[in-house]
């Protein structure tokens, strides 16, 4: 649905008494969010890093650009597909792999797929997700996926997972590597919340042969050691060791009995990121796979241009929400020095503050091929599940659409930096 159509449907609503029931603008959004989901569930979707600082400039640096709008050009017709790895996307959007899910809404990642297929927009799974790649792939039917990776301790896993995204239909890895070690985020470590460790977030492991495999070696190793005596375990423990066998999937008893929950859980704390990795371990993914790969989370012009050369064929300008780095460059402040790095030779996505059509319409004019949608389609998500992620994607395609329209430009070719001015 276009920019017109959808302002229409939501005028029209408001005629006969309705109003949409997920806000608009993002504040709004945000706060209704926030009624909808847990306190800690919300808590670990809004947080930034240390004082937010990064959050802020994200947005700041989107403020930093005017739009100097074009007249008289007629824009009665726009085309806002653009071309990715030799396939045509109907908009400039994706959505952003985002893990544990289930803190928004129980449908989670399914949800996210139906949405994404309804509206036509590709979805990026992520390493983290709530439900098994597998199950989101056919709920996506033929909407286009991408694959986001965690590189794992354990090289077998990786090959895994990367298997099982090529088998599922993903046309491209995006590698992220802005988180091999969390960053410190108040908001989750006053409440004490760190959802992977109550068994959230952790499907694609539990699901995976090699992994299962790993933590059946760990019990026969008695690595976790399942014969310690246990303290008399506190409700709120009880509720935890349930979730963890929950994230496993076999019959609930019989996990719970074998303490395979709680093994898997230790397992994966053991081994879900590697902060040694280092430009040497790239070439063990680029032989693994034909897709085209991403890294995403890279700032620093030099590390695009040495991505280029280490045969990557795309980059994801991110600093991860500002949940990572608090203090750290604001994307679209990096974004013009990586794309000089590279020089026109793969193409530079980039998300980290998107909240409007504005915002995509000003990464698109300094030369960003694509942006992607994070915690506004998650907020969706939290108020209305599948249906709440939809009126969020077309709320950014409508907007984008009219921005486009309003400032002059037909298609997004025409989106250049002729259209901005430093503010
Ligand atoms: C709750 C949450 C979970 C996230 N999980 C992942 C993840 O599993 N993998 C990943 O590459 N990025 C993850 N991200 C980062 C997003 O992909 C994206 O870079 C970020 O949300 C963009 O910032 P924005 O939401 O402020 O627009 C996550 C972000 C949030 C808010």
């Amino acid at each position: 649905m276009r920019g017109i159509e959808r302002q229409t449907s939501i005028y029209l609503g408001g005629v006969s008494g309705t109003r949409p029931r997920v806000p608009v603008a993002f504040d709004a959004l945000e706060e209704t969010a926030r009624e909808a989901m847990s306190p800690e569930g919300f808590a670990y979707v809004a947080a930034g890093a240390g004082g937010e600082r990064t959050v802020a400039a994200n947005r700041a640096a989107f403020d930093r650009w005017r739009i100097v709008p074009r007249m008289l050009r007629d824009v009665s017709e726009r085309d806002l597909s653009v071309e990715l790895f030799g396939r045509r996307l109907p908009t400039p959007f994706l959505l952003a792999p985002i893990g544990v899910l289930e803190l928004a809404h129980p449908e989670a990642d399914l949800a996210v797929a139906r949405a994404a297929r309804a509206e036509g927009i590709p979805m990026i799974f992520s390493n983290q997700a709530s439900t098994p790649m597998e199950r989101v792939a056919e709920a996506l039917d033929e909407t286009p996926r991408w694959f986001q990776l965690y590189w794992s301790r354990s090289n077998e896993v990786v090959e895994s997972f990367v298997a099982r995204a090529e088998a599922c239909g993903c046309s491209a890895i995006v590698v992220t590597l802005d988180t091999t070690i969390l960053g410190w985020r108040p908001r989750d470590l006053d409440p004490a919340y760190l959802p992977f460790l109550r068994g959230k977030g952790i499907a694609q492991y539990t699901s995976d042969p090699v992994f299962q495999r790993l933590v059946s070696e760990d019990a026969d190793d008695g690595e976790p050691d399942d014969d310690t005596p246990e303290p008399r375990p506190s409700l709120a423990a009880l509720r935890t060791l349930i979730n963890l066998t929950r994230a496993y999937p076999e019959d609930f008893w019989t996990t719970l009995r074998s303490g395979r929950g709680r093994a898997a859980v230790q397992r994966f704390v053991n081994s879900y990121s590697r902060p040694s990795l280092t430009w040497e371990d790239l070439p063990f993914l680029r032989e693994r796979t034909r897709l085209p790969i991403l890294l995403k989370g890279l700032l620093h012009p030099d590390d695009a241009r040495r991505a280029v050369d280490a045969g990557m064929d795309g980059i994801v300008v991110s600093n991860h929400g500002g949940r990572q780095v608090d203090g750290a460059i604001a994307t679209l402040d990096a974004l013009p020095g990586v794309l000089e790095a590279v020089a026109g030779r793969v193409p530079v996505l980039l998300d980290s503050g998107i909240r409007g059509g504005s915002d995509a319409f000003k990464a698109l004019s300094l030369g960003a091929a694509a942006v992607l949608l994070g915690r506004p389609y998650v907020y969706g998500l939290g108020i209305a599940g599948a249906q709440g992620v939809r009126e969020v994607i077309q709320n950014f395609v409508a907007d984008f659409d009219l921005t486009m329209g309003l400032a002059g430009c037909r298609s997004v070719d025409e989106v250049a930096a002729e259209a901005l001015v430093r503010a």
